[in-house]
């Protein structure tokens, strides 16, 4: 689904700066996010690869541990950008990881570095996602 009316080109442009520090000399891919969180801070991430390829992180996920390091645990809405043919989405572990803390209906802005972007909600790219409430949790 796409929700062009939630486009937040401060959000793009905060994944956009901290894509320059990406750490991605293996695969050449360098991926930019942002957060913004319920307090209304935005918070970064990049990608930051490692030469034992598994331990590598993405850009989401560094996103996301700065998030909770400053201690807020809400996701009002994300962005990534990256330098694709096609705006680029989270892969399916940063889905997951970012359903932690967001429910279905948070725009996840898609960009690519040439100026290219679409909105769709965490909960079309995860439909059905695991959550806490599975474990019987709150
Ligand atoms: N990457 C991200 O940082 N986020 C994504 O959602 C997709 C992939 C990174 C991981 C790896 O460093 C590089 O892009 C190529 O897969």
């Amino acid at each position: 689904m796409s929700v062009a009316q939630d486009i937040r080109p401060d959000l793009i442009g905060a994944a956009r700066a901290v894509r320059e520090n990406a750490h991605a000399p293996y695969s050449g891919f360098r991926v930019g996010a942002a957060i913004l969180a319920g307090s209304g801070a935005i918070y970064r991430g990049c990608n930051v690869e490692n030469a034992a390829y598994p331990e590598g992180t993405c850009a989401e996920a560094g996103a996301l541990a700065a998030m909770v390091a400053a201690g807020e645990r809400v996701i009002a809405a994300v962005a990534v950008i990256a330098d694709s043919p096609d705006p680029v989405p989270p892969c399916g572990g940063c889905r997951q990881k970012l359903a932690e803390f967001a429910g279905g209906d948070v725009p996840v802005t898609l960009a690519t570095t040439a100026g290219a972007s679409r909105v769709v909600l965490l909960g079309d790219l995860l439909p059905g996602a695991f959550r806490s409430l599975h474990l019987g949790r709150p």
